[in-house]
């Protein structure tokens, strides 16, 4: 898909179909600049057209006219952006993948225009970042194992921005290209998740990693094999890794920027259980049908790398993930088990299900020894954070005032939703063992977010430290208003954001 500017009015520019904006204020339309200098020249069909129909201008609302080629676009799209003063650009994010997924999957090309400065308020740059996110987005389709579609749907080809002014033509550039390389990470991201897991398998992680280093020079990337890991004491990892066939990968990313005041050295972890069967606490059909999922952590790392020498952060990041399934053959971890992990610890395993905190021990504890000064964690961690937020919202949790807020401000910038929840001190108790340092599930069924959570903190070595707990929004059961049902490459975003205004 390409993304154009042209200096010429929406009237004049060649496409299927143009895009005008309306509002809704007290039940009513409120016509936008773009509406009226269209129908000016339209000689005040679409008013007509919106009164006849009695348009209403909600969020994600769309009238299509047809122009009877009056101008040279055969029709024009009325989008609806809903209330002015609940406009933001999350909202137009959302309706433009909104229209993506729908109005724009009959026609190849489109041309829109932007909000003057006094509608809605968005800044130029970040008007045209949010339309082609929202089309990128909505637009993604994973059909690589389908039959050719027979109706034939076409693709939105082109998209052409119509702007007068040549300053703001550079603004329009610099948004469409932002958003470009954003998607380019979430697609790698969504890919992951949306290939089985017969495919992505932990060699597969791997070589995808190497891979990204041997195109970025300014990103390396080491590859602990299962040997190396007995060495390095990580047999938290290699518990959880050793029921399976398929031998595991840690994989260590490494950016440094060519030059840099900066201290900052953070730490990127996603959790990559390649399958999660359960092990030998087994997990019922329903439950595990979307288990390839469980790497949706690690898929957003590779996003994030992929990309990262397009952003550049102003300071090292490392990227961490422990590669394997979780599965179930005669060499399973059983209940009962106990696990010396990398930095010491024990850890009694009293159910083989909850594997991920397991793996993350191992991870958090090489990111400590690596030097990390801040450490992120992203894992499909527990049932009970869908049970608590849902499946839209993520669970964020931290240790570190600062740290949280940067992280907050980056979600509420990529409108990927993050809820906290507490490491509640008086909660740690809920997860002592009888025989070992520590066991991997609570006393209790309740709270199951929050002592995962505290599992986790027991290796960050105080280290300024945020968990998102992602299990609800990595993978989507049903189609959304950004894309299909199956992996979202939620955090991708987020985290892309984090990295350019952390400091
Ligand atoms: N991968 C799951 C968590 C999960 C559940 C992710 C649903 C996405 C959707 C994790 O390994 C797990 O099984 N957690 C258990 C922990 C329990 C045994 C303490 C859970 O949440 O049930
Ligand atoms: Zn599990
Ligand atoms: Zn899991």
């Amino acid at each position: 898909m390409k993304f154009e500017v042209s200096e010429n009015i929406l009237a004049k520019i060649s496409a299927d179909g143009v895009v005008v904006y309306a509002f809704e204020k007290d039940k009513k339309l409120v016509k936008t600049k773009s509406f009226n200098d269209l129908d000016k020249i339209l000689e005040g069909f679409l008013s007509e057209s919106v009164e006849a129909e009695n348009f209403k201008a909600k969020c994600g609302n769309v009238l299509s006219i047809h122009t009877h080629r009056k101008i040279l676009s055969p029709k024009v799209y009325v989008l609806g952006l809903g209330e002015e003063k609940e406009f933001d650009h999350n909202v137009l994010r959302k309706v433009f993948a909104m229209l993506a997924k729908n109005v724009f999957q009959k026609v190849s090309s489109i041309a829109v225009s932007r909000l003057n400065s006094q509608e809605g308020k968005i800044e130029n740059s970040i008007q045209a970042q949010m339309i082609v996110e929202g089309i990128l987005l909505g637009s993604y389709r994973f059909n690589k194992y389908k039959k050719k579609n027979e109706e034939n749907e076409k693709e939105l080809e082109i998209v052409v921005f119509s702007e007068s002014n040549q300053n703001t033509h550079l603004k329009i550039k610099e948004g469409i290209t932002k958003a470009e390389i954003y998607f380019k990470a979430v697609k790698i991201a969504r890919d992951l998740v949306n290939e089985p897991s017969a495919i992505v398998n932990p060699s597969f992680l791997a070589n995808f990693a190497l891979e990204i280093a041997s195109k970025n020079p300014l990103v390396k990337c080491r590859v602990f094999e299962k040997n190396e890991l007995e060495k390095m004491g990580m047999n938290a990892f290699l518990g959880v890794a050793q029921a399976a066939d398929t031998s595991p990968k840690f994989i260590f990313l490494e950016y440094v920027p060519i030059k840099t005041d900066s201290k900052i050295n953070l730490a990127i972890i996603g959790k990559g259980i390649t399958f999660d069967t359960g092990g030998i606490n087994v997990k019922p059909e329903q439950s595990m049908s979307t288990m390839k999922m469980d790497m949706s952590g690690a898929a957003v790392v590779l996003g994030v790398f992929s990309v990262l020498s397009k952003i550049r952060p102003d300071f090292s990041v490392m990227g961490i993930i422990a590669a394997t399934p979780n599965m179930i053959s005669g060499k399973s971890l059983v209940p009962g088990d106990v696990l010396r992990a990398m930095n010491g610890t024990t850890i009694e395993v009293l159910n083989t299900d909850a594997e991920g905190r397991v793996t993350l021990a191992d991870s958090i504890s090489y990111a400590v020894v690596s030097g990390a000064t801040h450490i992120l964690d992203l894992a499909t961690l527990t049932g009970a954070c869908m049970i608590a937020l849902g499946e839209n919202i993520a669970g964020i949790f931290s240790n570190d005032n600062k740290l949280k807020t940067f992280v907050k401000n980056a979600a509420e910038v990529s409108g990927e939703k993050v809820w906290e929840l507490p490491l509640e001190k008086d909660y740690k108790e809920l997860n002592k063992s009888e025989v070992a340092d520590i066991s991997n599930i609570s006393s209790t069924k309740y709270g199951g977010a929050i002592t995962a959570a505290l599992f986790l903190e027991e290796f960050v070595d105080n280290k300024p430290w945020v968990h998102l707990d992602i299990a609800g929004p990595a993978f989507a059961e049903k189609n959304h208003s950004f894309g299909p049902k199956g992996g979202t490459g939620f955090g991708t975003r987020l985290i892309l954001n984090f990295l350019q205004t952390f400091k």
